[in-house]
């Protein structure tokens, strides 16, 4: 049986990577796009939808657009924030801490992912192996913390990874075959690392399309038993 597939964040640099691999994958049947903004037409294997994470009734009235029988093998959730062209951006200091950052963060890398978890959780297919992804990050752990800082982005992650171990275990009761996983993707070129990639080695930072391939490698292996944990793009657990 062929898959189906949703991407929510498709129009970000590694959503529309995953996308795209998705898209050139003959075992997949319906490749289900949701961004902010839709630029192109449908087609028999590509439906776009439009949603805006921050709204609880976008996140609602999205599924209400979906085929009402329709179940998905990957939910991927590709969206996040790390900061803007105005005021949001990685705290270097306590001083920099603010209402309005923590706010939007958490509502975009935290809230958002678990109303998407809330509505597509009974789109997942029951009768064979399904994967919830989350895009996360390595600086949402804990124990890794060695350098501080980044205080609203760090803790929305870690709040994120909270979440989805709460998804794996109470979704496990009426849906054993489903899988829900944290991804870190390694440092990728994108909008959301710009700010930052001349700190990184050009061999350490990835392309949107290399990261992509990684994290379906990692996907396709995935088990029940990696229910609630996150893992990077090489397949290494993350400790919370
Ligand atoms: N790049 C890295 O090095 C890196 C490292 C670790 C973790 N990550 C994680 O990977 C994820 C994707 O990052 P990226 O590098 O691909 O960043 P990106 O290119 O900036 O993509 C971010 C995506 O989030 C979407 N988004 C933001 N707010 C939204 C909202 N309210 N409703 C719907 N969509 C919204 C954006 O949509 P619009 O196009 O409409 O703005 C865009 O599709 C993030 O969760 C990030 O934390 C990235």
């Amino acid at each position: 049986m062929k898959k189906k597939v949703a991407v929510i964040g498709s129009s970000g640099a590694i959503g529309n990577s995953i996308c795209k691999k998705l898209i050139n994958d003959d075992s997949v049947e319906e490749v289900y796009k949701f961004s902010r903004v839709i630029k192109n037409e449908d087609t028999d294997k590509i439906k776009n939808i439009e949603i805006d994470i921050e709204d609880e009734n976008s996140i609602k009235s999205c599924v209400e657009k979906l085929p009402s029988n329709i179940k998905f093998d990957l939910i991927f959730v590709a969206t996040g924030i790390l900061h803007n062209d105005n005021d949001i951006f990685p705290e270097k200091s306590i001083k920099d801490i603010s209402i309005d950052k923590l706010q939007k963060v958490f509502l975009v890398n935290t809230i958002g992912p678990t109303l998407v978890g809330k509505y597509f959780i009974p789109f997942l297919r029951k009768d064979a192996r399904s994967v919830f992804a989350f895009l996360s990050a390595r600086v949402g752990s804990i124990s890794d913390n060695k350098l501080g800082g980044w205080y609203s982005y760090r803790a929305s992650k870690t709040a994120l990874n909270q979440i989805i171990k709460n998804f794996s275990i109470e979704v496990k009761r009426s849906n054993n075959n489903a899988i829900f996983v944290g991804l870190q993707p390694g440092t990728v070129k994108s909008y959301l690392s710009k700010p930052f990639e001349k700190n990184v080695k050009a061999e350490k930072l990835f392309t949107p399309d290399y990261s992509a391939e990684k994290l379906l490698d990692v996907i396709s292996n995935l088990t029940n038993e990696n229910s609630g944990k996150v893992y990077a793009w090489d397949g290494e657990e993350i400790g919370p």
